[in-house]
């Protein structure tokens, strides 16, 4: 696979947007983009960009039911990070490169993210950090 491109972005799970606007959007002031809801994942995201079109955000992630396994992970880890997304420009590629090298891939194909189609690494063989691969959809 080629090299990822670029940090897309950084997600933290809250337990409430309006919340955690008030830091980041009223305290930092970086203006959210958007606020979207992806029903797949059942989480409410709230986009923060910084640095222009090739920059990178915040996404502030909100369970919005408490049986998904991003309520169960706030639940058991509170608020915090979640994950760190890299940018790659083929996920189809750079799913089969990875599993053909034994990595911790937790996605058998590439799942629809709010923004593209994306995979997930487990922490495990990432050093400690849950990584998202994303290939953007135009
Ligand atoms: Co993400």
């Amino acid at each position: 696979m080629k090299v990822p491109e670029r940090i897309d972005h950084i997600a933290i799970i809250v337990r409430d947007l309006e919340q955690a606007l008030l830091f980041y959007r009223d305290m930092l002031g970086i203006v959210p983009r958007e606020m979207k809801d992806v029903p797949s994942e059942q989480v409410r995201i709230a986009f923060l960009p910084m640095g222009g079109p090739n920059g990178s955000e915040i996404e502030l992630l909100q369970p919005m039911t408490s049986d998904s396994s991003l309520a169960k992970f706030l639940e058991k880890r509170g608020e915090g990070m979640h994950h760190i997304c890299l940018q790659v420009d083929n996920i189809d590629t750079a799913l089969r490169d990875l599993q053909a090298q034994g990595a911790s891939v937790l996605d058998e194909q590439p799942r629809i993210a709010a923004e593209g189609r994306a995979i997930f690494l487990h922490p495990k063989g990432t050093h400690g950090v849950l990584l998202e691969l994303l290939e953007k959809s135009e």
